[in-house]
């Protein structure tokens, strides 16, 4: 019994003397046992639900889903990695410039968070703890569609080869002009589909619906603003395939949500596009520049550079009718596989007269790892081994708005009427 008390007695005191030296040790040790407290249900799947799974979820277009530990374990290492180089979630604005409600990018506190989660042994936590798994339409991210339509026919696209633009008109049949919240397309075949576009076609006027290519979102409307399509109209499918080494078809579609109220005002596209410009063979920051000044007073909402392979970095400047100019967006290191619209967090106002320049620089020399061809000149031209320079803008025209007459927000007016 004696020996029994001694033993634990010294049992005791050297697992003290342990934990003093181990406290004493170093700081990573410390460090280690509060990253250990980082869980998976707790600190990490708020992230994932908020920031990834939108893209991070079985049947899109990340290679892996984050929706549960059991499917995000395997990636630890690999996430901490990308979270910590920004390379995840993909983001290509230069944060000096403009802001953006769309803004991807984890603040710093939740790269910690996920890096000391990886650190502490990327532990799963109390299930307890796991926040609701966030709710999506199955096949859709804009939720369901309040009607769809698909293209008249299935293509077909052979093996190999470079396959045109292909065009598929759908009739709407609409008997009276719809307004439309958030549109969707979907490829059915995402092997050969590179990119889809989908116009909204009318006697003299064709106005860009929505767009997919990898990495692109789905139109949605916000702040009661709307696309219209007017009675009558038939919605226009470009589509463009890429052959990927065996026969395939597709027949892709596209989803529609309503406005459920009337909108407060219609949301406009303007590509600002330069098609003339002639890149020489090997020549590695080539500039093309394109502008639009604006007749009426505007707003300007979004923007959406788009460039292929060789484009560089793109840049939107709006110079005012009283000669001040500002950059409202700059994306310094421009990738193709990344077509993403940038929303403004606060519309940008357009009097009449402001013009809006964009700047592009094409790398068309060996530097650039994506060039098929430096050998070559290069013009504008369809395929991606052509060239575009297009700077979407969507804006609205003051005289539109609905109610106030003027393109403040709502909320705002409000507020300042008390
Ligand atoms: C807009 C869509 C999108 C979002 C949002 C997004 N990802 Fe990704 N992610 C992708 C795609 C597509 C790929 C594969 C292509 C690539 O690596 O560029 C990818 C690749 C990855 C990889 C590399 C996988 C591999 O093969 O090694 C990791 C890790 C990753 N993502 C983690 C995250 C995390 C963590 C978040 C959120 C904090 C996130 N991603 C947000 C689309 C997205």
């Amino acid at each position: 019994m004696k020996r029994l008390l001694l033993t634990t007695a010294v049992a005791v005191f050297l697992a003290a003397v342990g934990c003093f030296a181990l406290t004493e040790a170093n700081a990573s040790d410390s460090k280690k046992a509060a990253n250990a407290k980082v869980t998976f249900t707790k600190d990490v799947a708020p992230i994932f639900y908020s920031k990834c799974v939108e893209c991070h979820r079985a049947g899109e277009i990340a290679p892996m889903s984050l929706m549960s530990y059991k499917e995000a374990r395997p990636w630890a290492r690999s996430i901490k990695e990308k979270v910590v180089t920004k390379v995840m979630p993909p983001w290509h604005a230069d944060p000096k410039h403009g802001a953006f409600s769309n803004d991807r990018r984890l603040s710093q506190k939740e790269v910690e968070t996920i890096a000391a989660w990886v650190d502490g042994g990327a532990l799963e936590g109390n299930p307890k703890e796991l926040p609701p798994t966030p709710k999506f339409v199955e096949g859709w991210n804009i939720g369901k569609p309040d009607l769809i339509f698909q293209m008249p026919e299935a293509c077909a696209v052979p093996a190999s080869g470079v396959v045109a633009y292909k065009y598929f008109n759908v009739p709407t049949n609409f008997t009276e002009d719809k307004w439309v919240q958030a549109a969707e397309i979907r490829p059915e075949n995402r092997s050969v589909v590179h990119h889809i576009i989908v116009f909204i076609q009318t006697k003299g006027r064709q106005q860009l619906l929505t767009g997919w290519a990898p990495g692109e979102q789905p139109a949605v409307m916000k702040d009661g603003l709307a696309k219209r399509i007017p009675a009558g109209a038939t919605l226009v499918f470009q589509v463009h395939y890429t052959p990927n080494g065996k026969a395939a078809s597709d027949r892709s579609y596209v989803g529609l949500i309503f406005a459920k109220e009337k909108p407060r005002n219609e949301l406009l596209v303007m590509p600002v596009l330069n098609m003339k410009f002639v890149i020489p063979a090997g020549e590695a920051n080539y500039q093309v520049e394109s502008s639009y000044t604006f007749k009426e007073d505007a707003h300007i909402r979004t923007l959406m550079p788009h460039m292929h392979l060789r484009g560089k970095d793109f840049l939107y400047r709006v110079t005012y009718p009283d000669g001040h100019s500002e950059i409202i967006l700059s994306v310094p290191k421009y990738d193709f596989n990344w077509q993403t619209y940038y929303f403004l967090k606060e519309p940008v106002a357009a009097p009449k007269g402001t013009r809006v320049d964009c700047l592009a620089h094409f790398d068309n020399s060996t530097q650039n790892k994506y060039n098929p061809d430096a050998t070559t000149e290069v013009k504008w031209g369809d395929q991606t081994f052509e060239e575009m320079m297009i700077g979407w803008m969507s804006y609205t025209l003051d005289k539109n708005e609905v109610k106030t007459g003027s393109a403040e927000p709502s909320a705002q007016k409000v507020s300042r009427n008390q």
